[in-house]
């Protein structure tokens, strides 16, 4: 059996004609750049993410990107995040001239440690970026009460987690003065290439985003600030508005795929309790994700720790099976961040992970006979 790490043409293959003639009436018109097709994907999104405000933009970096620039965030201020996460946290960070300040993580959820942000926060910050990884919410009260205190803006990077809640029912991208999207075609909601998008509870926060991503265009040729070309395409927009009813079920079936898993590797024998990741090495398990109560984990990725984590990816990956590693080198150790002076063993936790992490095929496409072949692989590793 063959278990691919994601399978996009499964996918399309139920929504063909829906994709195709919104692509169609894209071409018919000739309207490729903004205009009436973006203003209505952005307001049927934001109606899904309980947003205010759904500003399209170009990727899920140009989200961040722009979310910083719009604060006027650059050189000699610092931007604290979360040192596990996809290079574009940091590096949007790092573009607009400000230094990333990197969090270790919380070993149970993998998000930013909450009680280690005020010892970093120093008189040149300016704003905290969590990162909802995987698709799990990171628990934002702690950080909007710092930020409150600080004076800081909090840019929640949504990138995968489009549609998760908090233990308070709020979805991600609402509770932070930004949210920050991707449309990359991996993503839950995944494009026919780049697209991002910012949300926003605020109006004057809207408006000065609508501006960036053109320019900083007030007027037809009239500049007020610097922006850039943010623009979300046309043809992406049409894409992901057809896409946009069926987020719902997929996600759905990426949480029942997550709750057979679990299962799956419970009868097994192969679990490990949470929290026992120092103790992974040598004890012929994993432990699974968690999904803290209340919470609602949309399953970007369903991943694993795992004992013997190079092996048993090898191993999957000879019998067919995608597992593939979200991220094996955290942000503080990347070469082009050396200059910030961090050291191995700084950021243990995130280091730890880093070293343990597998993600499953999870994907909504997924059958229980290829979920039930992938345990059956992970147990016959370990036997
Ligand atoms: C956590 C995180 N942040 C930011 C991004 C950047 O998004 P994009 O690839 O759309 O630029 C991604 C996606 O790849 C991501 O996973």
């Amino acid at each position: 059996m063959r278990v691919p790490t994601l399978d996009l043409q499964a996918q399309y293959a139920t929504i063909r004609d829906d994709v195709n003639q919104a692509v169609s009436r894209v071409f018919e018109t000739q309207g490729f750049i903004l205009g009436q097709g973006v203003k209505d994907f952005e307001t049927a999104v934001a109606g899904v993410c309980e947003a205010n405000h759904a500003i399209g933009v170009s990727s899920g970096t140009d989200a961040i990107l722009v979310a910083l620039m719009s604060e006027g965030i650059g050189h000699g201020d610092e931007v604290i995040t979360t040192t596990f996460s996809f290079f574009a946290t940091a590096g949007t960070i790092a573009r607009t001239g400000a230094k990333p300040v990197f969090v270790d993580i919380d070993p149970a959820t993998f998000n930013i440690d909450t009680t280690q942000i005020e010892a970093k926060i120093t008189s040149r910050t300016r704003a905290i970026v969590p990162v909802h990884l995987y698709g799990l919410p990171t628990d934002l009260d702690p950080i909007v009460a710092i930020a409150n205190r600080r004076n800081l803006v909090v840019i929640e990077d949504c990138a995968q987690a489009i549609g998760a809640r908090d233990s308070r029912g709020r979805q991600v991208g609402t509770i932070g003065e930004y949210g920050a999207f991707s449309f990359f075609p991996s993503k839950n909601l995944g494009a026919a290439g780049d697209a991002g998008m910012v949300t926003t509870m605020d109006d004057t926060r809207a408006s000065k985003l609508m501006k960036m991503r053109v320019h900083g265009e007030i007027e037809q040729y009239k500049h007020a600030f610097v922006g850039g070309n943010f623009r979300i395409d046309a043809l992406q927009a049409a894409v992901l508005h057809a896409k946009l009813p069926h987020l719902a079920g997929w996600t759905e079936k990426r949480r029942q795929n997550a709750d057979l898993y679990r299962t799956l590797l419970e009868k097994k024998g192969v679990t490990r309790p949470l929290g026992s990741e120092q103790a992974l090495a040598g004890s012929g398990g994993v432990i699974v994700p968690v999904e803290p109560v209340g919470y609602r984990h949309i399953y970007h990725q369903f991943v694993i720790r795992a004992d013997r984590r190079d092996e048993l990816m090898a191993w999957l990956n000879s019998k067919e099976i995608g597992a593939r590693v979200y991220y094996p080198i955290p942000l503080h150790l990347q070469e082009c961040f050396a200059g910030l002076g961090y050291q191995q063993d700084d950021l243990p936790q995130a280091e730890l992970a880093a070293s343990q992490v597998l993600a499953l095929p999870i994907y909504p496409e997924l059958t229980a006979n290829m979920i039930e072949y992938v345990v059956d692989q992970i147990a016959i590793f370990y036997r």
